[in-house]
């Protein structure tokens, strides 16, 4: 299995391009089979839920055509069949969009529970009362999902918990119904945006993507489009705390300032200084951070996807830290692995108390998640040594070319997929 192998202590300095958002690419690629007629998405991020997702639609009759890794043009007219059955759908969290699509574009769809990553319980009776006020059957039979409406009707819906998935499901499925639909207590993230702005150039009539209401008046279909991706926002904050976590110099380029504000914001509050451009993030590092309190929240809030890595800055503040994770209730089991490092933290329900050491020294240690992940790589390329860290399945899942935008910055880090290869670092690293 493959593992990453690093010797820490090099502060990370230069210049990292951030890619296309995952989360949004995966709304987008979903939506995508809704329109009869080419679509052209540019600035895909080259990363594995990307590509199960890409398979998932060729599967059941989409035409894709990948022009360049960051490239590709999409084409429904093909579709034939609306159960989809490819076992990668059981992985990733996304699957679940396209049963909004589906659903808007033929009344019908039938697919299997979304996976993820294990951070919580993850329900997904929001995205099912959206689809059945729009009119939809919705059943779970066999670990399946299967939805069915012979007209979907626009409708007035109240979600009950702010979530990202589904606000953009239910808007995908009232894009193509009869009839206005009124999405309230919507989440407001950058990629919900991204995904109404993408709709929209297809024909879409959605207003208010940002904010916390939706307003959509369905159309018949969608016409052919060309659209790229936002950047990525979670892999800019993770790029921005690599600065701070490794006391390093990072110029984080191709990103959009207005959605890195909650992140900026706490980097100067634990003492970097953090200087922002039309399209880029520098962080300088500071010799010792400081302390600070943070509590994940619904966008504009700190992201729950950016907690692993300031938890991981938190671990190295001169003090005691309190975050809070208010979104997912298993998010924190990255500080176990920390603490095999010397981190220090105690976790009491939903809440973690993390009191700073002075540094992390290198331990085997596994991902835990995807981002948990990319955070204890951060925390290995900052410890004292070597540190080898398992199960980077999950990195691969949402982080393009990693570790190799990470030795652009002076990382000491590689890819082993066997004993042989560990050895060899040991005997040029170690
Ligand atoms: C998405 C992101 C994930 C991010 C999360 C929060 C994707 C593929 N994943 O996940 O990376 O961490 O947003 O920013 O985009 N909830 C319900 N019922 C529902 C749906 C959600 O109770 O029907 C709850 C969840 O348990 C959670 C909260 O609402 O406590 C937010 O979840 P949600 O925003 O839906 O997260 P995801 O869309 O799964």
């Amino acid at each position: 299995m493959a593992q990453y192998i690093m010797k820490g202590g090099n502060p990370l300095v230069g210049e990292v391009s951030i890619s296309g958002a995952k989360n949004a690419a995966l709304g987008i690629l979903a939506a995508s089979v809704m329109a009869d007629e080419d679509v052209l998405i540019e600035n895909l991020p080259d990363v594995q839920d990307i590509n199960m997702m890409l398979d998932a639609i060729r599967e059941i009759g989409a035409d894709v055509m990948r022009l360049d890794t960051h490239t590709v043009r999409i084409n429904g007219k093909g579709i034939r069949e609306l159960s989809v059955e490819s076992e990668n759908m059981t992985r990733i969290r996304a699957s679940y969009y396209l049963i909004g699509a589906l659903l808007g574009k033929y009344g019908r769809a039938d697919v299997p529970m979304p996976g993820g990553c294990e951070i919580g319980q993850r329900p997904i009776d929001q995205h099912l009362k959206g689809f059945r006020a729009l009119g939809a059957e919705v059943e779970i039979v066999n670990g399946r999902i299967r939805v069915e409406s012979k007209k979907l009707r626009g409708e007035h819906i109240f979600f009950d918990v702010v979530s990202v998935g589904a606000t953009i499901n239910v808007m995908m499925a009232a894009a193509l119904s009869e009839g206005r639909t009124i999405l309230e207590n919507a989440a407001k993230e950058p990629h919900i945006v991204d995904v109404a702005n993408f709709l929209n150039s297809m024909g879409a009539n959605i207003k208010g993507a940002g904010t916390d209401v939706i307003r959509i008046v369905g159309v018949p279909r969608f016409h052919a489009a060309t659209y790229s991706i936002i950047p990525d926002q979670i892999e800019a904050g993770t790029f921005m705390f690599a600065a701070a976590i490794t006391r390093g110099d990072i110029m984080v380029k191709n990103l959009i300032p207005k959605h890195m504000e909650a992140i900026s914001a706490k980097l100067i509050e634990m003492g970097c200084e953090v200087l922002e451009f039309d399209d880029a993030i520098r962080v300088v590092g500071t010799p010792r951070l400081r302390p600070v309190n943070v509590k994940t929240l619904p966008y504009p809030g700190f992201p729950t996807d950016m907690q692993p890595q300031v938890g991981t800055a938190m671990a190295l503040a001169r003090g005691v830290s309190v975050l809070t994770e208010s979104i997912f209730e298993s998010r924190y089991r990255y500080l176990r692995e920390l603490s095999a490092m010397g981190a220090c933290s105690k976790v009491e329900g939903n809440t973690a108390i993390i009191t700073g050491v002075e540094k992390f020294t290198g331990a085997e240690i596994h991902a835990c998640d995807l981002r948990a992940g990319a955070a204890l790589v951060l925390a290995g390329l900052a410890a004292e040594g070597i540190t080898t860290i398992s199960d980077i399945h999950f990195i691969q899942r949402g982080y393009e070319h990693f570790e190799e935008k990470l030795r652009a910055l002076g990382a000491v880090i590689e890819l082993a997929n066997n004993e042989r290869d560990l050895r060899k670092f040991m005997m040029v690293a170690g």
